[in-house]
């Protein structure tokens, strides 16, 4: 029996190869997509949701439009990581299929009151913005997920937005914040553990030699963005949010345990760092399992494999 699941994104490259895993596995049934501004405005996410639906043949799946700013100051983008249209290299038609009524929020919460209890993962690919005005809006959603996996936050790795803080972090450090003291059962992906899965070109190569569709536009995903190239070292781009959907498919792939993560929420220098308490130092209770480990070779096995099926 496939697991229900949904996703909350910023697509963005890494967004769409993840939404690209999850529609390439039985494991798993996509309930829905939630664009999140982050990456791109709001209006870019969710269009570039709906293509990446319509590309691998599964426009029937909804798309709702979330949060288009951030629950805190300022809306910091990565259009140079993602590039204009947000799919880096990859150029998709306007989508057919229309934007789901309602607002995002509205879906997510509906959603896990209506599911059995405990059976929908929520996996957020960008800013926790929507999942944190669900919980506000209605905060017995926390004990109604089965898991809420989370790519976000370092632990002894640098930020990649701030020396201390990681982008989905960063772009809303109060939903974070508010995400983390909810008790919702939280799987953390930080960059500790993305880091380690770089698409190098050979990786990329045996992606697009699959030679269908998705496994093109994959390979166009997976090149390290321009500002990368031509550093002299070989250009490489971590693969972040398809973590998130490996760990679904392939849990034994990761290592991790359980932790106390808080959130920067006042320090300009430090805004939306991820302060991870392995020595249990704070006396905060545990409230989040972080992955540290994967096995790279693994994970790209995996994401080669499930390509395949796609159209
Ligand atoms: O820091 C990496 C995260 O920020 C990824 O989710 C990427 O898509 C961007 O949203
Ligand atoms: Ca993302």
């Amino acid at each position: 029996m496939p697991r229900p699941i949904i996703i909350d994104t910023d697509p963005g490259t890494d967004d769409a190869v993840a939404i690209l895993l999850a529609l390439a596995a039985p494991e798993v049934e996509v309930m829905g997509l939630v664009a999140v501004a982050g990456n791109l405005p709001l209006a870019m996410t969710e269009r570039n949701a709906r293509s990446v639906l319509e590309l691998a043949g599964r426009p029937e799946i909804p798309v709702y439009a979330g949060c288009p700013r951030p629950m805190s100051p300022g809306l910091v983008a990565a259009v140079h990581v993602h590039g204009e249209g947000g799919l880096g290299q990859l150029e998709l038609p306007p989508p057919r299929a229309v934007l789901a009524r309602g607002h995002g929020v509205d879906f997510l919460i509906e959603t896990l009151r209506e599911a059995a209890p405990r059976s929908v993962k929520v996996c957020v690919l960008g800013p926790l913005t929507n999942i944190a005005t669900a919980l506000v809006k209605a905060p017995e959603i926390a004990g109604r997920m089965a898991e809420l996996v989370v790519m976000g936050g370092a632990s002894y790795a640098l930020g990649n937005t701030t020396p201390a803080a990681e982008f989905n972090m960063h772009a809303d450090p109060f939903a974070a914040a508010l995400v983390f003291d909810s008790s919702a059962p939280i799987t953390m992906i930080p960059l500790d553990l993305t880091h380690q899965v770089l698409s190098t070109p050979e990786r990329i190569e045996r992606v697009r030699a699959l030679g269908n569709r998705c496994g093109e536009a994959a390979a166009m995903l997976m090149e390290p963005p321009p500002a990368r190239r031509g550093r002299g070292r070989r250009p490489t781009y971590a693969l972040h949010d398809p973590c998130v959907i490996a760990y679904l498919l392939a849990p034994e792939l990761f290592e991790g345990g359980e932790v106390n993560v808080a959130i920067e929420t006042q320090s300009p220098l430090t805004l939306g760092m991820t302060v991870v308490d392995w020595r249990g130092i704070s006396g905060r209770r545990p409230n989040a399992r972080v992955m540290t480990r994967i096995d790279a070779d693994g994970f790209y096995t995996l994401l080669t494999e499930r390509l395949a099926g796609l159209p």
